[in-house]
């Protein structure tokens, strides 16, 4: 990199040393021009001051013509080294003495070239060199009466003239030399400036400083992005008194502190233990579903009630009277009420509207949205149920109220009629697009509206909130103060942030007491794989916007790239079914096995194939021994929130083991920089981070590995969860100043 710097220095220096030239070149006949008049001027002054002195003795000697006075007057005059000759003329013009040096072709006239005031004196090349021959008349009584001549030798200007020559040159040489030692020296200097900014950017300092001032112009978008990035990640960072709640109890300790033990209550569609019959009797299953894996760690550590939809087959007759069951079953420590819906409503509100027309809307994965009447009426009652359910649970007037996703658009609103004092908080566990995206939704208005019941509303990213403050610019006439992040609507202020929501951090990553060697082992030993095959996982519900045929493209092309690998790697896909009965999810699921088929044809042979596809339900341990098998985990969303499969995994790995490739288009690959970001789109990228995966030396795994545990082991569920109660305990408490200023008689009890 230095010779970058040098190969930069000369393409400096060169134009540099060349002006320099040339400046020398005009320098010097101009200095020497300088000089030279200088020196005629002193010269002029002399020979005049010379006449003057000699005048008066003159004057004295001519009249008696005493040539022996006269003779011994000049010769002690041209004593003076400069003084060359000394002539007298009469007023004839006839010379009459003359020292013996004096040039026999200086005339006794006028010097024909002289301009005014300086009549008198003529520069003259002799062959004994340059002589300066100056005039000065002798005047008796008004009367001219002779002319002295005064040469002087010319020949030091020049030796100074070429002295002078010499300083010029070497003045600009030695400038030069400066120049081009400074420049070289500051390039060197900026360069590892420069180098340390690319560090120190990398690390975060530069960005936070405004602006990137020095740093090249094309770097300059990324550096934009980048500071935006990490402006956000350090006001989450500051803003963060919740950067203490990295646990369970501490979380806790903030609910009762902040918020004085308040009560939580949580409402999503999805609930977080599903009772289903089957043969062998009532099983509990846990459902694939990152919101849920989120959610419930917070509940277990602030108790509280969960409202959900009751969608197990067994769930019925595993509620009290109240339709309340108390998990986690064999080790309760919060209330799971559950919610019962028809068919019908749960075909037009959770199949319809939630998912074939928000879902779609909100990931921007090139499926239509439909948008159907009568599922948006069943999308409106069954809000309407579940804020019965709220209010019915709610034990006090102002309880902290969190409502979960997309299903729930207008609950936050329906809830704040009824429960004016609670704070709400919603948060979108899914992308929110850009305005325009947005506005293909009828009922766009009421959406934005019912939102805005809320006292705190969390997106995943920064992207993703600014996408919805511009929908609410674009659809209402509200407030918004982008600096604080706020919407004032209808009277009411909602606080919109991002949140990136994570994982619990676990005690314990290995499943059943086993270390990686094990899982490694065991899995290879299952699946009928030799102990040091290569194994790549990919973990997602059955879903189009998770990127799976692309992840399996990228699987064929690294094969065709690399035929060394065939026979050597497999992945395994697990494919939890999702959301079945839509059409839209059985022609992807066929899909999918289409393409499994397909590729394990192409390259399979005997009981080798390339992709294992295990579409079923997995329990989250077994998915956590596959993780710790794994080589590289595969996660290609085409549009995700955050997309917590990336940091389960990056959890799992206590060994600093396995690579992970990442979608840019999740939430997630705005944290995990250490991950192989990929477009999903573009196969052979993915292909290339496929291999790269696969032949990563196991140095490069655990430095990269060993940062994304960090920054998820730092930022994981609880402090997620803190941020946003500690915002939450904040704005109740400006809310009860402003009520009682209010009481009190104060002026203003407005909130924004
Ligand atoms: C996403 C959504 C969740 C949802 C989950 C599973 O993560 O944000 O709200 O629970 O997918 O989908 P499902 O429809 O099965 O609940």
């Amino acid at each position: 990199m230095p010779s970058q710097s040098l190969r930069l220095s000369l393409r400096f220096l060169l134009p540099l040393a060349l002006v320099l030239v040339l400046f020398a070149y005009a320098a010097v006949p101009l200095t020497e021009k300088l000089t030279v008049r200088w020196f005629v001027r002193d010269l002029d002054i002399r020979s005049q001051l010379l006449a003057s002195a000699l005048e008066e003795p003159l004057l004295g000697y001519l009249p008696q013509k005493a040539r022996r006075q006269i003779n011994q007057l000049f010769d002690r005059a041209i004593r003076d080294e400069r003084l060359y000759a000394l002539g007298l003329c009469d007023a004839a013009g006839s010379l009459l003495y003359k020292t013996a040096t004096f040039p026999a072709s200086i005339p006794c006239s006028r010097p024909a070239q002289g301009k005014a005031g300086s009549e008198n004196r003529a520069m003259l090349r002799l062959p004994q060199g340059a002589v300066h021959v100056s005039g000065s008349d002798l005047m008796q009584d008004g009367v001219l009466v002779g002319r002295l001549l005064l040469v002087h030798d010319m020949s030091f200007i020049e030796r100074r003239s070429a002295d002078t020559r010499k300083y010029v040159f070497t003045m600009f040489a030695l400038l030069a030399l400066v120049i081009a030692v400074l420049t070289v020296v500051i390039a060197q200097l900026s360069w590892r400036g420069w180098v340390n900014g690319v560090r120190s950017l990398l690390r975060g300092e530069l960005l936070l400083r405004a602006p990137a001032a020095g740093a090249p112009a094309e770097m300059q978008p990324l550096i934009g992005d980048l500071r935006n990035l990490l402006h956000e990640y350090q006001r989450d960072r500051q803003q963060d008194g919740g950067a203490q709640v990295s646990a369970p109890d501490k979380l806790r300790a903030l609910l009762q502190n902040e918020l004085a033990g308040d009560e939580v209550l949580v409402v999503s569609n999805r609930e977080p233990y599903i009772h289903v019959d089957t043969p062998e009797g009532v099983e509990v299953r846990r459902p694939a579903s990152g919101l849920v894996t989120a959610v419930e760690a917070v509940m277990r550590a602030c108790s509280g009630t969960w409202i959900a939809h009751g969608a197990g087959s067994a769930d019925r007759q595993t509620v009290d009277k109240h339709d309340r069951v108390q998990v986690p079953p064999g080790d309760p420590s919060y209330t799971l009420r559950r919610v019962w819906l028809s068919k019908e409503e749960e075909q037009g509100y959770y199949y319809g509207f939630a998912n074939e027309g928000l879902w779609p809307l909100c990931h921007i994965a090139h499926v239509r949205p439909v948008f159907r009447f009568t599922d948006w009426e069943q999308y409106v009652a069954v809000n309407r149920r579940f804020a019965d359910a709220v209010v019915k649970e709610a034990r006090t007037s102002n309880p902290v109220v969190l409502v979960q996703d997309y299903h729930f658009a207008l609950l936050p609103r329906l809830v704040r009629e009824r429960l004016p004092e609670a704070t709400i908080i919603t948060f979108w566990h899914i992308p929110w697009p850009n305005a325009e995206s947005f506005g293909i939704c009828p009922w766009r208005t009421q959406i934005l509206e019912g939102m805005l019941g809320s006292t705190i509303l969390g997106f995943h990213t920064p992207l993703h909130r600014k996408n919805f403050l511009d929908t609410v610019d674009r659809y209402l006439e509200a407030r918004i103060e982008n600096e604080a992040s706020t919407v004032s609507y209808g009277g009411k202020l909602t606080q919109v942030e991002n949140y990136p929501i994570s994982i619990a951090w676990p005690d314990q990553p290995g499943p059943d007491g086993q270390d990686v060697a094990q899982c490694r082992a065991s899995i290879r030993h299952a699946l009928g794989l030799s102990p040091g095959h290569l194994l790549g996982i990919g973990v997602d519900r059955l879903d189009y916007t998770k990127g799976i045929p692309e992840r399996f493209q990228a699987v064929e092309r690294m094969l065709e790239l690399h035929p060394e690998m065939v026979g050597r790697v497999t992945l395994v896909q697990i494919a939890a079914p999702s959301r079945s009965s839509l059409d839209e999810y059985q022609n992807f699921e066929a899909r999918v096995r289409q393409l499994t088929q397909r590729i394990n044809q192409r390259f399979g042979s005997g009981s080798y194939q390339p992709i294992i596809l295990k579409a079923e339900h997995h329990e989250q341990h077994e998915v956590n021994r596959y993780y710790r098998a794994a080589d590289v985990c595969m996660v290609t969303s085409l549009h995700d929130g955050m997309n917590l499969v990336a940091k389960e995994y990056i959890a799992a790995r206590d060994d600093e083991q396995g690579a992970l490739i990442l979608s840019q288009f999740t939430g997630a690959a705005m944290e995990l920089h250490a991950a192989l970001i990929v477009n999903p789109y573009h196969i052979e990228q993915s292909a290339g981070a496929l291999h790269q995966a696969l032949t990563m030396p196991a140095a490069e795994q655990k430095a990269r590995m060993r940062s994304m545990r960090t920054l998820v082991r730092d930022f994981n569920v609880y402090r997620w969860a803190g941020r946003m109660l500690l915002d939450a305990a904040r704005l109740r408490q400006r809310q009860r100043v402003m009520s009682s200023i209010h009481a009190h008689g104060g002026r203003s009890a407005r909130i924004d």
